[in-house]
């Protein structure tokens, strides 16, 4: 797969957008960002993606994370398709940046072009690809999508909770976990270990195999 994957850090770019031109690690601060791109401006999947993100801003803000959408359109065009999207999405501001990169030199850096489409003069198109990037500079998360299957922005919090409860805790969120569920350990910690680090206890789930590797506590 070309480009940057889990654990990479993401390069310090220069980038134009709708607010400017700057270097991403300016414009993460050392915080969480999510980073996403779109295939193109004035398209209809496009459209109803940045509209529910737009309208997704104040929960990922409540987590200290900030948003940079990606295409391969320019700054104007990006400029006039905000009002569709907020003409779609009642209620949506779209104040995040949106990097504008007509020759996908930076999308295919980051990993965000999709190789099987193509625009009516068989440009390369960008994927839908989201990466959160946590404090480091580093990818936490990579959702990878094709052109024609948009995202679901309630598993993006959902999975930015998740990163961000196993950031701070030595455990790891089990199947379809949502905040104020329990969490398991992780398999590194022994149980001695984990009746120092979790003093509000923990179950251990038995199994049919005898080994005690299943336990949820709540953080
Ligand atoms: C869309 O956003 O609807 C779209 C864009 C490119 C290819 C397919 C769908």
């Amino acid at each position: 797969m070309p480009g940057i994957t889990l654990g990479d850090t993401v390069p310090n770019l220069e980038v134009e957008t709708t607010h400017g031109k700057f270097n991403l690690h300016d414009y993460f601060n050392n915080g969480w960002t999510i980073i996403f791109s779109h295939p193109a401006d004035f398209t209809p999947v496009c459209t109803t993606e940045l509209g529910k993100m737009a309208a997704f801003q104040p929960e990922f803000e409540k987590r200290g994370a900030k948003l940079l959408a990606f295409s391969c359109d320019n700054v104007q065009s990006h400029n006039e398709w905000i009002k569709d999207i907020e003409g779609y999405t009642p209620g949506c501001k779209v104040t995040y940046p949106i990097v504008a990169d007509p020759k996908r030199e930076i999308l295919k850096q980051l990993n965000m072009v999709d190789p099987d489409a193509k625009d009516s003069l068989g440009n390369e198109l960008p994927n839908r690809a989201l990466h959160i990037v946590g404090s480091d500079n580093k990818i936490k998360l990579s959702l990878v999508y094709p052109a024609t299957t948009g995202r679901n922005m309630d598993e993006v919090l959902r999975a930015l909770d998740a990163l961000q409860k196993v950031s701070k805790y030595k455990v790891a969120t089990p199947v379809n976990w949502k905040p104020d569920d329990p969490v398991v350990i992780s398999p590194a910690v022994t149980n001695e270990e984990a009746k120092e680090m979790f003093p509000q206890g923990f179950e251990t789930k038995k199994l049919p195999s005898g080994l005690e590797y299943l336990r949820f506590t709540r953080v």
